[in-house]
């Protein structure tokens, strides 16, 4: 695991060189994106990138980590409508090329299943953006998850529903459900870049880098993983 500690206004564009040096070389490549306040400022540097004519991502396909079960696809906080907004539109990526998890589905399993031969048919995602949550969640996998899980459905804990019940207008609002892709999943991306600001993700960036690989702290399974980059900025490392 490379760790690379900054002051917090120099995390986005070293994370973002990262992604982009890996999709360059990947032409036209295969990114995982993620949703939650952390990879904002990521894609705005992609953003710069691409406008300043360095990066190109029209041909690149791009897999969501998760999906809230049951909330309507054009509800401005469904993960699909994030990604719409954050990455398919401000990166110039081809809608047709950009997925994320059906919650919608009749049948979530089988969407589950679809989802994983999805990114398998790609060829596999190049490089995965993480956020963390400060109980040391990725995608949606909560504490306890497998660490060998697929993408299925999870119960949200009530600390992730009030974690992101300010993107909603009451805690009540925000669904109790999810899909994510598992840490499994997660774990065959060829690089993984997770971004990480704030004393608030001091523990959990402390558990993953140097915690026991443990259910109790879900991201400390990226130890598993041999190509892993920790960005993240001086609060962020302040337990290490
Ligand atoms: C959500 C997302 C995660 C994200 C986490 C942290 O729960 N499903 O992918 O990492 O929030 O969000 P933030 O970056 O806003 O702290």
């Amino acid at each position: 695991m490379e760790l690379i500690i900054l002051p917090s206004h120099d995390v986005d564009a070293v994370a973002a060189r990262l992604v982009a040096d890996d999709l360059r070389a990947a032409s036209p490549g295969v990114l995982g994106v993620a949703t939650g306040s952390s990879p904002l400022g990521v894609y705005a540097a992609l953003e710069r990138m691409i406008a300043a004519g360095d990066l190109d991502l029209s041909r690149t396909r791009a897999f969501a980590l998760d999906e809230y079960v049951g909330i309507p696809a054009d509800h401005p906080e469904s993960y699909a409508a994030v990604i719409r907004r954050e990455v398919v539109e401000r990166l110039g990526m081809n809608p047709a090329f950009v997925r994320v998890p059906d919650g919608r589905a009749d049948d979530l399993e089988l969407a589950c299943a679809e989802y994983e031969a999805a990114i398998r048919h790609a060829g596999g995602i190049d490089v995965q953006i993480l956020g963390i949550g400060a109980n040391g969640h990725i995608g949606f996998n909560e504490p306890s998850s497998s660490l060998a899980s697929r993408t299925r459905v999870k119960t949200l804990t009530r600390a992730t529903r009030e974690a992101n019940a300010r993107f909603f207008d009451d805690v009540a609002d925000v669904p109790t459900h999810c899909l994510t892709q598992g840490i499994g999943t997660i774990l065959d991306a060829q690089h993984l870049v997770l971004v990480a600001r704030g004393e608030a993700k001091a523990e959990a960036i402390r558990q993953a880098a140097e915690g026991p690989v443990s259910a109790r702290w879900p991201a400390s399974a990226l130890q598993l993983h041999p190509n892993v980059t920790l960005v993240i900025d001086d609060d962020a490392a302040s337990h290490l």
